[in-house]
């Protein structure tokens, strides 16, 4: 037996019996002449003692041990000598008096130190992942990772949800984030698509009848790559048959509930918020808000428009809008302070940022002032409830650039204020996206989620007069302003799927070419359904109050897309590119990529 028990659990109790432990080298240190080794595994550290008073052979076998060899030792448990404890250790009032040692096997020098507290660069630990995933923190993540997935599983079984894998080589079907793409061998030519997520399988699932479909999804996606993107991610992805929208709500909040509570320990509060779309954007610039703070923003356009502030008039004569946030307590804020605020809303396309201090008597104090007579500054003040001593922040645009750039100065101001409680978790769904949106560079109508939205019925009649006004029966699940997940009712009639399409300017037979096997197989009886996907690495980063979802991967891509470690993507030989019948018509010269 290479162990009786774990590095991880010997305490008071196992003194003076006869353990066995297998681990790997934390540290080792001489106390003159008796070697003290930390001995590591998953489950924790404990100390084990070479003393050559107690045998001489088997402490001059330690004496050559390094960081991260493997050992296998066979020892009495001891107490610690006073004053050598560590409450912090499970183990820490133990130690291993080791009697025998074997050496499994020798390690070389670590290119880092496996060490939480001194974390290695990003390339190296990516580089060398399986060291760095021997850090108790990392081990922590995947333990959290996967406790999480069984209380998916658990759950949603308990909720008669069937889990049911669908394939990673489908054909390609258009819309949606850029698909990776596999060559055929059988079919020269042609190619696999790698789902960017299961929409399409999981919609005939329920054509299918089985009602009730969940998988922890492996999606695909070759997109640009941010801290909580990556271009494989793993999704709780659900679809069910007979169902509206708090339907899903329902199961969702119980789902996270669940989650919260078995992993963390945690009781959260539902049901949660909904905001609507509309109302998401004008009190916090996003579509995904972080509701652990204040800081709304109020539209002041209506009392701007009697100023005589040609910026904002021309604005509002181009039907944007003036919105402002009232920074509380910042009117002591530098100029450079106020500078990195601007830098921050031109990042999101503003033009500028306007402010004004708070001075006594709800008199703004900035160079735009003069262009407010007296009550319109006051009027600002009391509608944004602002005080002597605060800033007010001005952005003017269209709706969404306005907003959207003031939200993200919102956030920065929330951090640099600290108005986030950072042990909070906050949920609220979004809801009423409007279906299309406008595209300026295609001229033409969009749909803002996907093309099997359904619309909200209320709304139908505007389909062919008035596309923005219709709102789409879609919602989003978001966590401390992250957006976690996203889903819709979707449509399964075939003359609503016409209506919505032709506003997008394809018709029903278009769109049957395209997507042929899922609106073929609408034709047999498709009940009305619907569905949301969870991100499950962003929840269980947010989980960890971790803004990096790399962190909770085992094995993640950098932020160009390669793997340190496996060196992918890579080259292959020219012989498997003829029997893909590929040619590569690009070639490195100088260190550049060049068409050949
Ligand atoms: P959507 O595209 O909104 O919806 O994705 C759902 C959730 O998946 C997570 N996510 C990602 N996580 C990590 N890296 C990525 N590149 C990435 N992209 C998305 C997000 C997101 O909210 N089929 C629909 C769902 C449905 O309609 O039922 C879909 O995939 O947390």
């Amino acid at each position: 037996m290479l162990r009786t028990q774990t590095c991880g659990e010997l305490t008071k109790k196992n003194i003076g019996k006869e353990v066995t432990l297998s681990g790997w080298v934390q540290s080792r240190r001489d106390h003159g002449g008796v070697i003290f080794i930390d001995l590591r595994d998953r489950y924790g550290l404990t100390q084990v003692v070479f003393d050559p008073s107690h045998k001489k052979e088997v402490h001059q076998k330690a004496e050559h041990i390094g960081r991260e060899w493997v050992l296998h030792i066979t020892g009495h448990a001891r107490n610690r000598k006073p004053g050598m404890e560590n409450p912090k250790m499970p183990t820490g009032e133990i130690e291993i008096l080791v009697d025998a040692l074997t050496i499994l096997n020798i390690a070389e020098t670590p290119p880092f130190e496996i060490e939480d507290r001194q974390q290695a660069a990003e390339e190296m630990r990516l580089a060398y992942r399986y060291l760095d995933l021997r850090r108790p923190l990392m081990q922590h993540y995947l333990k959290m990772r996967h406790e999480a997935m069984q209380a998916v599983r658990s759950y949603l079984s308990g909720q008669d949800f069937l889990e049911i894998e669908t394939p990673l080589l489908m054909r390609y079907t258009p819309g949606g984030a850029r698909n990776f793409l596999v060559p055929a061998r059988r079919h020269p030519g042609k190619f696999y698509a790698l789902p960017e997520s299961p929409q399409l399988f999981k919609q005939l699932l329920m054509v299918a009848g089985c009602d009730r479909y969940f998988q922890l999804a492996r999606c695909l996606r070759d997109e640009d790559l941010r801290a909580d993107r990556q271009p494989e991610f793993t999704q709780v992805d659900m679809e069910m048959s007979f169902v509206d929208e708090s339907d899903i709500y329902l199961l969702v909040e119980g789902l996270l509930k669940h989650i919260f509570k078995t992993v963390l320990k945690k009781n959260i509060k539902t049901p949660f918020a909904k905001l609507p779309y509309d109302e998401a954007m004008r009190r916090y610039g996003s579509d995904k808000p972080d509701v652990r703070f204040g800081l709304e923003l109020t539209d002041v356009s209506s009392i701007v428009a009697h100023s005589d502030f040609g910026i904002f008039k021309s604005v509002l004569d181009k039907k944007g809008v003036i919105f402002c946030l009232n920074a509380k307590g910042c009117g002591k804020f530098s100029r450079t302070e106020i500078e990195q605020l601007e830098a921050v809303a031109k990042e999101y396309h503003l033009p500028g940022l306007a402010w004004a201090k708070v001075a006594k008597g709800l008199v703004l104090e900035s160079s735009i002032a003069k262009y407010f007579k007296p009550d319109i500054q006051q009027q600002l003040c009391i509608t944004c409830k602002a005080h002597e001593g605060d800033l007010l922040l001005f952005s003017a645009d269209t709706f969404t650039r306005a907003l959207t750039a003031l939200g993200q100065v919102r956030l920065v101001l929330g951090k640099k204020l600290n108005l986030i409680n950072e042990d909070e978790f906050a949920f609220c769904w979004v809801t009423d996206f409007p279906l299309f949106e406008w595209s300026e560079d295609e001229e033409k109508w969009i749909a803002m989620h996907h093309l099997f939205t359904m619309p909200k019925e209320t709304d139908m009649i505007y389909l062919e007069t008035e596309p923005g006004r219709v709102h789409a029966r879609q919602y989003d699940i978001v966590m401390n302003g992250t957006e976690l997940g996203g889903g819709s009712i979707r449509i399964h009639r075939k003359d609503v799927q016409e209506r919505t399409l032709a506003v997008v300017g394809i018709t029903y037979e278009e769109a049957a070419k395209k997507f042929d096997f899922l609106l073929n197989a609408f034709k047999y009886g498709a009940p009305p359904h619907g569905g949301i996907a969870l991100g499950f690495d962003r929840l269980v980063a947010l989980m960890n109050g971790l803004q990096d979802i790399r962190e909770c991967i085992a094995f993640p891509k950098n932020k160009a897309a390669e793997n340190p470690m496996d060196s992918s993507p890579g080259d292959v030989s020219e012989k498997q590119l003829q029997d893909l019948h590929i040619k590569i018509d690009i070639a490195k010269k100088n260190n550049k990529m060049v068409h050949l």
